[in-house]
């Protein structure tokens, strides 16, 4: 059978970590509140130069140097973000020009947190049909000049960063690596619970994040409990058969609920929300980087990516390494 095998991976930061307590000068917080209610320690905002654009591309560099690749062998690029450098053209292009995948097909996907799953299951269908043969899929965010700065229910929350993957059509055995089964799905009768107040063709400006938190909590946790178990079910696999679940990094306490519900044991969850926070469409790859170049993750394991977000949108994924 063909599958879309993952080959490499890469991520990138900006250069300025802020940590709860330099957030607390500039809002009314305090570092016990954040590390009680989220997990999260520190977050990398971007400075001048650094974008949406520049992360991807650097992420995207160390995942071909990763999988050992030329950049002239990508077909296909497909970019998660809700924080794109400019309206139009897609960021994706930008990747494409800089790194030299000349005629590459390249475009972004709009998922919010979730978008990582959505730009690996259409690079991972446009794989198996035989439209392109290998991909680079990223996530990157700036969600720091989204975030309301005045706001404290929201501006702690969330970070910037960018992570990507190479994905490869390759014939292989049953058991063998690659992408086995994904869902996604998605809600927009909840769109009013996490959203941005402006955008191009509604009030002209760019706008910024709005969340109902407490909502948001709550489904996060039924709907991602749900979708992890409809994506092991197509498969005859078992929570037991999973290695490592690598989820987006919202808050520490969805991903111990979900794990939980799931019967799960913490030590298999890969957490990074304590230093990145939530990088939304960055934060799967993201954290998938860190556990594959410290070695947790490895050749022949078992993963599964899962995520949600503003929509809502949800999904989960599992993978053979
Ligand atoms: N510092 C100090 N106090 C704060 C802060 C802050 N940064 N933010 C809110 N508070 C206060 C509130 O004003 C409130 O005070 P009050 O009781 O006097 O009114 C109190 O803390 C409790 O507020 P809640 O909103 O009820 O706190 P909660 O326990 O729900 O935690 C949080 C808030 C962390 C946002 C939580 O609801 C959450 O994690 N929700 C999920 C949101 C999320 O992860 N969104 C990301 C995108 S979606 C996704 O990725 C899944």
């Amino acid at each position: 059978m063909i599958r879309s095998v993952i080959c490499g991976s890469g991520s990138a930061l900006p250069g300025k970590a802020v940590t709860n307590a330099e957030l607390a000068e500039r809002v009314d917080t305090s570092d016990e509140w954040i590390v009680e209610r989220t997990g999260i320690r520190q977050r990398y905002i971007a400075s001048d130069g650094e974008t949406t654009g520049t992360l991807a591309i650097e992420a995207a560099r160390k995942a071909l140097s990763a999988a050992g690749m030329e950049a002239s062998s990508i077909d296909l690029i497909v970019l998660a973000t809700a924080t794109p450098d400019q309206t139009f053209p897609a960021t994706a292009t930008k990747v494409q020009h800089e790194l030299g995948c000349n005629g590459a097909i390249a475009f972004d996907v709009a998922a919010v947190c979730s978008g990582f799953l959505y730009a690996m299951a259409t690079a991972d269908s446009m794989l198996r049909t035989g439209m392109a043969k290998r991909a680079l899929v990223i996530g990157a965010e700036t969600f720091s000049r989204i975030l309301d700065w005045e706001d404290r229910t929201t501006c702690v929350l969330f970070g910037d960063g960018a992570g990507a993957i190479v994905l490869e059509a390759r014939e292989v055995e049953d058991g063998g690596p690659g992408i086995i089964a994904t869902k996604l799905h998605a809600d927009g009768a909840h769109g009013e619970l996490l959203y941005v107040d402006g955008g191009p063709s509604t009030t002209g400006t760019v706008g910024k994040l709005r969340m109902k938190g407490r909502e948001v909590f709550r489904h996060a946790v039924v709907n991602l409990s749900a979708v992890l178990s409809e994506t092991l079910a197509d498969t005859g696999l078992t929570p037991d058969d999973i290695d490592w679940v690598v989820p987006h990094q919202a808050n520490a306490r969805i991903l111990d609920a979900t794990a939980r519900k799931l019967g799960l044991p913490p030590q298999k969850v890969i957490v990074t929300v304590d230093q990145h926070a939530n990088t939304s469409a960055a934060s799967v790859p993201l954290a998938f980087d860190v556990a594959v170049k410290d070695g947790r993750i490895k050749s022949g394991d078992l993963v599964m990516f899962e995520a949600m977000g503003g929509g809502f949108t949800w999904g989960a994924s599992l993978v053979r390494m």
